[in-house]
């Protein structure tokens, strides 16, 4: 039968719908060279591995027509395409640019694109399309998703709504709790949960110490109100075997006499201040003082084996840790605390609420560590990683840094907190607070932390239970199939494509003193 269809414009958008389930998660790697975890996300419909980064803010990946070396071996967004998602800004000319500081660069321009991240559609988010570039990324990963402020981003104000991936989400009030979670470990089995923590994980929300973040400053070419700007804390203590070490902060007026550090899981090591990463190495041998922590602060303690890095190629018996000594940064973060401590803990990062909350950083310790690993059991893991490195590694033959305080970059007579209440930036204000005005560490007993969401990773194996025809049961478990995915080609577009096996679902001097201690920290 023939229907006459009235002539109507139907037009398909699509709309997060705010129906009070809105956490998601998704699986991270750690990349085989070990320098990055990385999550798989959809550009429109095509997808990109990216590396995860809290100390950069923007979004990008590498496009077709980056010609360069390190663009050519991995999945590039094939611009010829057409993507009926686009949208170009600015008839593609606003122009993207981000310097990483071991000098590499990449370039690009601004654009907007329906990115895809577990079953969490955001349309028209603002990215960067990279058409020159020497960041060398290793697993067929494209490019990098940032996961900080806006204050850090270049793209943040180059077209309307073009904040960040993840604050876009907060601002809008689209997630159950304006917060992500990050479980790291060494191989595929890690997460990354939007709006929620992994329940895999954190069994019990109580143990999570939550440290209000540190606001900075204003550059002096910004206006002249303080913001948060990095995920920083103070660094409250470092002991090696409970002595402790005297931490020098390099800028001491500005920043209450407290050293700042930010949390990278970009950074595959920790790097400090040369004045206090010399005296940590040479409290290896030390004597023992213990320090009194103070309240409801907690230790957060590494075995040798997470700042050990590996035995040096030059001389052997000589072995290389954590953490590098660095010239003090003039923005006045003396610390960056990179993957082998956030694998030891389970972090979360809260990004506060306008006008009611600060943003926070949640630790979750995965052990109670009180003893050492064993002398034998250390040295049997550094001798069976393959991996020898070479000497021109961290902490062994590199130049001293100089130790110059460079000028202090920020606009001192702006004051700044740790935990200010600001009024803008920040998450949606009509999210109830779970911390208010914290501004030290409190008391986890106190907080209704039900406001929190949890999520589960899903499962990657099932339980098959048959009956025979003779009517016995049998039980079989067998993995779930992982479907594969093409990275960097949409579905029937004709081009030599990647194809990998993403997983989309859950999978499931050798120094005595340096192997038999334990760091610890104290936030
Ligand atoms: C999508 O996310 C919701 C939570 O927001 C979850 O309940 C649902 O199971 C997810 N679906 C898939 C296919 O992962
Ligand atoms: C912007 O780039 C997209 C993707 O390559 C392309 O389709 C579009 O024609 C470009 N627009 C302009 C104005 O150059
Ligand atoms: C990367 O490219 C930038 C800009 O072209 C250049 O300044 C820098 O020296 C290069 N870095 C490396 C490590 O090749
Ligand atoms: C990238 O993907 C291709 C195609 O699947 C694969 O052959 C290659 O080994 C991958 N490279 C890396 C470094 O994983
Ligand atoms: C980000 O951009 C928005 C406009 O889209 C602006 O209101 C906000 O102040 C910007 N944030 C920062 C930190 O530059
Ligand atoms: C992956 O790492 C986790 C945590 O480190 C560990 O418990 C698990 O056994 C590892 N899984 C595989 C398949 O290696
Ligand atoms: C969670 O941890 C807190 C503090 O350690 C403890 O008091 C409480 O009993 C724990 N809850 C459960 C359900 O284990
Ligand atoms: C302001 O100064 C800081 C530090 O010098 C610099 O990183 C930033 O790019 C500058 N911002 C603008 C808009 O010039
Ligand atoms: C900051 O405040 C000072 C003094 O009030 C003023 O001279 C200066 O122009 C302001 N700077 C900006 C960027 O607003
Ligand atoms: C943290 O470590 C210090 C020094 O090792 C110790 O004195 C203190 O009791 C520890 N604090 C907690 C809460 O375990
Ligand atoms: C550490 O000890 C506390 C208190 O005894 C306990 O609640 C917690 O579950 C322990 N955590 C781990 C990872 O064993
Ligand atoms: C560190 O302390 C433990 C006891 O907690 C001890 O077994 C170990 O030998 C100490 N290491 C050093 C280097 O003193």
């Amino acid at each position: 039968m023939y229907i006459l269809v009235p002539l109507v414009l139907i037009v398909f958008s699509l709309v997060l719908v705010s129906d009070g389930s809105q956490a998601f998660i998704a699986p991270i790697t750690l990349s085989s060279d070990g320098g990055s975890y990385y999550t798989v996300v959809g550009l429109g419909n095509i997808f990109f591995r990216v590396s995860l980064d809290t100390a950069s803010s923007d979004l990008w990946i590498m496009s077709s027509s980056c010609l360069t070396e390190t663009c050519q071996k991995v999945p590039r967004y094939p611009l010829s395409y057409q993507s009926p998602t686009f949208l170009s800004v600015n008839s593609n000319s606003t122009a993207f640019n981000a310097i990483y500081s071991d000098g590499t660069s990449a370039d690009g321009f601004v654009a907007k694109e329906t990115v895809l991240f577990s079953n969490l559609t955001v349309p028209n988010q603002a990215l960067a399309l990279i058409t020159s570039s020497n960041v060398s990324l290793a697993d067929n990963i494209s490019g990098i998703l940032g996961l900080g402020f806006p204050r850090i981003s270049s793209i943040n104000g180059t077209a309307t709504n073009s904040t960040p991936f993840f604050p876009g989400l907060a601002q809008r009030g689209l997630l159950q709790y304006p917060l992500f979670g990050l479980s790291l470990t060494r191989n595929d089995t890690g997460s990354l949960s939007l709006g929620a923590i992994d329940a895999s994980v954190v069994t019990n929300l109580t143990n999570i110490q939550w440290n209000p973040v540190v606001e900075f400053s204003p550059f002096t070419n910004e206006s002249n109100s303080s913001s948060y700007y990095q995920w920083a804390l103070p660094l409250q203590g470092l002991t090696v075997n409970g002595t402790s070490v005297s931490l020098s902060p390099s800028y001491p007026s500005v920043t209450a006499n407290k050293s700042i550090a930010i949390f990278d899981v970009g950074n595959p090591g920790i790097y400090g201040p040369w004045a206090d990463v010399s005296k940590l190495f040479s409290s290896f041998n030390g004597a023992r003082l213990v320090d009194a922590a103070a309240g409801h602060q907690r230790n957060f303690t590494l075995q040798p084996t997470d700042y050990i890095i590996g035995e040096t190629s030059g001389d052997p018996g000589l072995c290389l840790a954590w953490p590098r000594a660095l010239d003090p940064s003039p923005d006045g973060i003396d610390w960056q605390i990179g993957t082998p401590f956030m694998r030891t803990v389970y972090t979360v990062f809260s990004y506060g609420i306008d006008t009611s909350e600060p943003p926070m950083i949640g630790l979750y310790p995965l052990s109670n560590i009180t003893t050492p690993e064993s002398a034998a059991l250390v040295s049997s893991l550094i001798s069976s990683a393959s991996e020898i490195f070479p000497t021109t590694l961290p902490n062994s033959l590199l130049t001293t840094p100089t130790g110059t305080i460079q000028f202090y970059s920020l606009n001192t007579s702006v004051s700044a907190s740790t935990g200010g209440i600001v009024d803008t930036d920040l998450a949606f204000s009509s999210y109830s607070a779970i911390f208010g005005a914290a501004t030290s560490v409190p008391d986890p007993s106190t907080l209704n932390l039900s406001a929190i969401a949890l999520i589960s990773p899903s499962p990657t194996l099932a339980t098959y239970t048959v009956t025979d025809s003779a009517g016995a049961l049998s039980t079989t478990i067998s993995h779930i199939t992982i479907p594969s995915i093409v990275l960097g080609v949409p579905p029937g577009w004709s081009s030599a494509g990647f194809v990998v096996r993403a997983p989309l679902l859950f999978g499931s001097l050798l120094s005595a003193t340096l192997v038999s201690s334990l760091l610890r920290w104290t936030w």
